[in-house]
C-alpha cells in the first residue's frame, strides 16, 4: 500500500513518535511505501511532499514537533480545496492516508472519507478535548510543563507574598488547568466551563493570605468571568474560526492587584507547553495509535480513527470523535474545589 501521512492543527509532542511508529511498522511488516505531505493540509493541496522511509524517522522518537511541519490550513475554505487534494493523492499513486491531528484536522479527513479515500486518523492535542478517546498524546507532556510551573510559581509567590497567576492553554476545554492545579496543589483553578466570579476568587486569596501563606491562581486561557462582571476580549480568528486566545492573566492581574491590594503577577506559559521532548506516557501512547493506524488500513478500515479507552486501542467513527469537544465535567470541577482558597 502507499499511504500518505500528514500531521496538521497546532503541534504537540509525540507527533514524531506516531509517524515513527505508522512507517516502521507499514515498512516492516506490510511491506508499505510512505508519502510525507508537509505542513498538515497545505502539501496535500499544494502537493508539497517529502521522502518518509525508516531513515528518515530514524532517531525522531524523543523528538518534539514534527519531522512533516503542521499549519492550521483547511482544504475547505475553497470550493476547489477537495479536488485539489483528491487529484494530488491520485497524482502520487497514494491508497489511504493516515491523518494525525486535533477537531479541525480530523473534521477535514472526516469530510473526505466522502469521496472514497480511507483514512484513519491519529488523535492529537495538548488540550485533551476529543471525544471518543480517553486521552491524546501530548496532554500529558503538557500537565507536566505546566505542574513543574505551578510549583516553581508558589516558591517565588511565598518568598514575595504575591498573588501569581499561571495562564495555561485550554481554549474550550480547562483539561490541562485542572489536571496541573491539582497536581500543582493551585488554590484557584478557573476553566471555560466554569464562568468564573471575581468576587468568590478575591475571596479565595484573601483567605490563602490569612492562612499566612501566598496564593498560586491557574487558569486556562479561553476561562471566562460571569457575562457582564469584567471586560470582555476579542481578538483574531484562525482559518476554522477559532478565537487566538491569551489576555485573561493579565486582565486577572489587573483586577486582583486592585481589588486585593496585594501585588499580583501573571506568567503566560504559552507555547511552552507544546514544545520538547514528550513524557514516556506520550511517547507509549503516540507509538500504539501508529501502529494500530496502519493496521486498520490493512484490515480495510477508511473512515475510523485510533482511539484509548483504558488500556486498550480501538477504531470509532472520525465523526464521533470531531462532533463535539470533550468538556471538563461539573463532577470533576467540584472535586477540585476542597482546595481553593
Ligand atoms: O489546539 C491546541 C492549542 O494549543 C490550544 O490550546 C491553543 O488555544 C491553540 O492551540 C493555540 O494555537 P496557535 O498559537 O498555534 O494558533
Amino acid at each position: 500500500m502507499r499511504i500518505g501521512v500528514l500531521t496538521g492543527g497546532g503541534d504537540c509532542p509525540g507527533l514524531n513518535a506516531v509517524i515513527r511508529a505508522v512507517v516502521r511498522k507499514g515498512v516492516d511488516v506490510h511491506g508499505d511505501e510512505f508519502v510525507g505531505f508537509r505542513d498538515g493540509w497545505r502539501g496535500a493541496l499544494e502537493g508539497d511532499t517529502v521522502v518518509l522511509d525508516v531513515e528518515a524517522v530514524r532517531g525522531i522518537l524523543p523528538r518534539g514537533g514534527t519531522i512533516l511541519g503542521s499549519s492550521r490550513t483547511n482544504p475547505y475554505s475553497t470550493e476547489e480545496g477537495e479536488k485539489k487534494v483528491l487529484d494530488t493523492v491520485g497524482r502520487l499513486g497514494v491508497d489511504a492516508l493516515v491523518v494525525i491531528g486535533g477537531d479541525d484536522t480530523l473534521g477535514v479527513a472526516n469530510r473526505l472519507t466522502a469521496s472514497g479515500l480511507p483514512i484513519i486518523g491519529v488523535p492529537k492535542t495538548i488540550d485533551n478535548d476529543l471525544q471518543a478517546t480517553d486521552y491524546t498524546f501530548g496532554f500529558d507532556t503538557a500537565v507536566m510543563i505546566a505542574t513543574e510551573a505551578i510549583d516553581r510559581l508558589h516558591t517565588t509567590a511565598q518568598s514575595h507574598h504575591r498573588v501569581l497567576i499561571a495562564e495555561v492553554m485550554g481554549r474550550n476545554a480547562g483539561w490541562i488547568a485542572w489536571h496541573s492545579g491539582v497536581a500543582g496543589g493551585a488554590n484557584v483553578i478557573l476553566i471555560p466551563e466554569q464562568p468564573f466570579d471575581i468576587d468568590n476568587v478575591v475571596a479565595y486569596i484573601e483567605h490563602r493570605f490569612a492562612s499566612h501563606y501566598a496564593p498560586v491562581v491557574v487558569v486556562a486561557e479561553g476561562a471566562l468571568p460571569v457575562e457582564g462582571t469584567l471586560p470582555s476580549r476579542s481578538g483574531e480568528v484562525d482559518a476554522f474560526g477559532h478565537a487566538r486566545l491569551s489576555g485573561i492573566g493579565t486582565l486577572l492581574e489587573s483586577e486582583l492587584a486592585q481589588r486585593t491590594g496585594r501585588e499580583t503577577r501573571a506568567t503566560v506559559l504559552g507555547h511552552v507547553q507544546r514544545g520538547g521532548s514528550p513524557t514516556a506516557f506520550d511517547r507509549v501512547l503516540a507509538t500504539r495509535f501508529g501502529l494500530h493506524a496502519v493496521d486498520a488500513l490493512h484490515a480495510g478500515h477508511g473512515d475510523q480513527m485510533v482511539a484509548v479507552h483504558g488500556t486498550s486501542i480501538d477504531l470509532v467513527h472520525l465523526s464521533e470523535a470531531t462532533s463535539s469537544p470533550k468538556l471538563v465535567p461539573p463532577e470533576l470541577y467540584q472535586e477540585a474545589e476542597v482546595f481553593f482558597g
